[in-house]
């Protein structure tokens, strides 16, 4: 069967040729992948600066945001049954007993480092035909949902920050009616994060250099999102936000945007950097701020179980309210043959390679 894999020493991005997958045991499940999204972190391990092939091997089967059938189970399989769509989770536990949270099934929560993501570290991830994985780490899907579930896992990115927000801004001991939020930037992450806060009902502007007459900008307002440009308006002239939800991945664009923070305010950070030049910032300022006006900083990675379900029952939700714009999110759908060329250009929102097509509903 074929697969799309980086070979990090010999610098190539390439379809190879893998065995084909073992007979299932135990509570193992054969997945037929149907769909895998690209992403940005695709792209930097595209470009040789991010991702770790499984030990001894010289390349990383890429694919994190996958979309597979059920095909096969093993004999002691209880949660899934032939013919189920289902999403895979990326993240799997370290081996640690001091970890609390990989013991406890909350391995996004990982303190060793020594978990490992499948496409991104140490774990051949979903971009081939077939995949083996356990049944512990997949989550069912409604079919009703076929032709956009691909879009779950970028989406736990918000649902995971918006079960952290809940917790930690229960410390503000009021009834908190009208959210605004603020998203930054208008990357596949910030729309589907600005899409999140609009079925919760928050008050949600997207913020971004794409001009306002742009169809990215018209995508985000029939998302229900209210869209301004970077270009015209400074982030220093803004009303401030209870919430900035970062989606740019760049430091100095997140830092400046504190000044839009209002006070009891929360920033959630999103992206991960790469490892650029150093950047000033006023940290005085920064800080006085954040005691002054009570604000808090967020910094979350996806995703548990409950961030799949969550995402799940928002992309049900964003389908019954705005299922074209739902859809308008996929601007691209290639074939295996075609992928190598994705990871290494940009272009669209978000890019999806089919590589089969699941049985008929
Ligand atoms: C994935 C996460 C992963 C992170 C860092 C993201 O693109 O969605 O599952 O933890 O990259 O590797």
């Amino acid at each position: 069967m074929r697969g799309l894999a980086v070979f990090p020493e010999a610098r190539e991005v390439r379809l190879v040729e893998q065995p084909e997958p073992l007979p299932v045991t135990g509570t193992q499940v054969l997945l037929r992948i149907l769909e895998v999204g690209i992403c940005g972190t695709d792209r930097e391990i595209g470009a040789f600066t991010y991702g770790t092939p499984p030990p001894g091997s010289d390349h990383l089967i890429l694919g994190h945001e996958a979309l597979a059938e059920v095909a096969e189970t093993g004999p002691d399989v209880t949660l899934v049954r032939p013919g189920d769509l289902v999403v895979p989770t990326v993240r799997r536990p370290c081996p640690h007993a001091r970890c609390r949270a990989c013991r406890a099934e909350r391995q996004d929560f990982c303190v060793t480092g020594d978990f490992r993501e499948r496409g991104i570290k140490e774990a051949h991830g979903f971009l081939q035909e077939w995949t083996v994985e356990d049944e512990a780490y997949l989550v069912v899907v409604p079919r009703e949902l076929s032709d956009v579930a691909v879009l779950i896992e970028p989406l736990t990115v918000a649902a995971k920050a918006a079960e952290q927000a809940q917790a930690v801004q229960e410390r503000l001991p009021w009834e908190r009616t009208r959210i605004r939020a603020l998203v930054l930037g208008a990357g596949p992450v910030g729309i589907l994060g600005a899409m999140s806060m609009v079925v919760k009902r928050y008050d949600t502007f997207v913020y971004s250099l794409e001009s306002a007459a742009s169809e990215r900008a018209a995508l985000i307002r029939a998302l229900g999102a209210s869209y301004i440009c970077g270009q015209d308006v400074s982030l220093r002239d803004l009303e401030p936000f209870d919430v900035i939800y970062e989606a740019v991945g760049i430091s100095s664009v997140a830092f400046a945007a504190f000044t839009a923070l209002d006070s009891n305010g929360l920033f959630i950070f999103t992206g991960i950097p790469g490892h650029g030049a150093a950047n000033p910032i006023n940290t005085d300022a920064l800080m006085r701020d954040i005691v002054l006006k009570n604000q808090l900083i967020l910094g979350t990675v996806n995703a548990s179980r409950s961030a799949y379900e969550l995402a799940i029952s928002e992309l049900e939700q964003a389908m019954f309210l705005f299922p074209q714009s739902v859809r308008a999110l996929i601007t691209r759908r290639s074939t295996l043959e075609e992928s190598p060329r994705l990871v290494t250009e940009h272009g669209g929102i978000k890019q999806v390679v089919k590589l089969a097509n699941g049985r008929a509903p």
